[in-house]
């Protein structure tokens, strides 16, 4: 690796994949291209270990001419796809900007990376390679007690987010299967830790706990999911960079199973500790209207990548909710200047009121 395009390194788990990046690999230029949509922030690439080797890109991966220019000009050797739309209550929302980034946009980084690579003259994966970042979601869900689900398991998506991450799955795989282009893929389950847009679980209960607003709790609060951290992500992700063989894809999940309603409960005690009001925050928990088609349960068997690569996750989920509840409450500005965006707010609004 020399030089790296990450696409949307502005985002949550991309801009902490660039910090790891650069601690781990001293020579490495990051080139960072990121449309800045609502979820993507400067803010979240401040300090980073080497400003000097980072470059930010101001541009989407939908403009092919873009992605041509940024691959020849930098002389790009790898390249780690995070860009996307990520968020499941959105998507339920408003499809189209789902299967515009995530399907169409994907299509065309592939495109433009496949016509780079054969000119080339089709570099093996030692000297090119395209990560995928993918997600657990594409998996469907599960019932109580079955288990975990390996690379072996046949997609059955079923959210709008879910089925146009499942589609930029097919179409990577489909250009190692016909053209032999040098990819690999990884799925993981729910992040969490530092620079989360605060419209996901952890960092919205956390924060509306801070301000003693109501904490919003889909449904009976029983789903379950596999909570990983946005640091073990990345030294997993790194680790397929390094050792994973072409055309290979590996599972990644924080081995755990907590409800949605454990996790809350847990943040509530978190916050009463660090910042006491003197009545406890388990109180402002509200069941609202349930997230239609809300898949039940994840789980992830990381058993191949831990076999295959040596990672295991290193973050205990009591220890990384309690850095992550310091973190939120220790970056008042980063919050202040994500939520000061007009566009989070009528999010909230939109997402809420209607649940009431
Ligand atoms: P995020 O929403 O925080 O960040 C997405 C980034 O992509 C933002 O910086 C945004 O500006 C950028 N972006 C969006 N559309 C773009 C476009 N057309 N061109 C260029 N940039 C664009 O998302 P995240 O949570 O960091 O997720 C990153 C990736 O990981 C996504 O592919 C997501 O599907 C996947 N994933 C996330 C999780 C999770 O728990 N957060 C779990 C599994 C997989
Ligand atoms: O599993 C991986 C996926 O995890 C990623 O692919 C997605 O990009 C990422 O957003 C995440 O999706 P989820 O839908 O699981 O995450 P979210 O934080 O939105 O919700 C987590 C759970 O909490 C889910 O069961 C819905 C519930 N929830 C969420 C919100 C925002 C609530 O009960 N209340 C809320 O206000």
């Amino acid at each position: 690796m020399k030089n790296v395009l990450v696409t949307g390194g502005a985002g949550f788990i991309g801009s902490n994949f660039i910090r790891t990046l650069q601690i781990k690999e001293p020579l490495v230029h990051v080139y960072n291209l990121d449309a800045l949509t609502y979820s993507g922030s400067l803010e979240n690439l401040r300090g980073l270990p080497d400003e000097s080797r980072h470059s930010f890109i101001h541009g989407d991966i939908c403009d092919g001419a873009l992605v041509d220019r940024v691959l020849q000009d930098h002389e790009i050797d790898t390249i780690v796809h995070f860009a996307a739309e990520s968020h499941v209550d959105r998507s339920i929302l408003g499809p189209g900007q789902f299967v515009q980034t995530n399907i169409v946009g994907t299509y065309t980084l592939l495109e433009s990376a496949r016509k780079y690579w054969a000119a080339n003259g089709g570099l093996d994966s030692a000297r090119f390679r395209f990560h995928h970042i993918s997600t657990d979601e594409v998996f469907g869900t599960l019932k109580p007690g079955e288990p975990a689900w390996t690379e072996e398991i046949p997609y059955a998506p079923s959210s709008p987010y879910s089925a146009s991450k499942a589609s930029a799955d097919h179409l990577v795989r489909s250009y190692g299967h016909t053209y032999h282009f040098p990819y690999t893929l990884t799925n993981c389950s729910n992040n969490y830790g530092p620079n989360q847009f605060p419209e996901k679980l952890i960092p919205l209960i956390i924060l509306n706990a801070l301000e003693n607003k109501p904490l919003p709790v889909y449904g009976d609060g029983n789903q379950i999911r596999d909570w990983l951290h946005v640091q073990d992500h990345c030294d997993a992700i790194y680790l397929v960079l390094k050792q994973a063989k072409d055309r290979s894809s590996y599972n990644i999940g924080g081995g755990n199973q907590p409800t949605n309603l454990s996790i809350v409960h847990k943040i509530c005690d978190l916050v009463d500790e660090m910042s006491p009001c003197g009545t406890p925050r388990r109180g402002l928990i509200q069941y609202v209207k349930d997230r239609p088609g809300h898949d039940r349960r994840y789980a992830m068997d990381s058993s191949k990548i831990s076999r295959e690569l040596g990672w295991v996750p290193t973050h205990t989920l009591e220890l990384g909710l309690r850095e992550t509840t310091e973190w939120y409450l220790g970056h008042p500005e980063w919050v202040s200047a994500i939520r000061q965006q007009v566009e989070y707010q009528s999010w909230v609004v939109k997402n809420y009121e209607e649940r009431k």
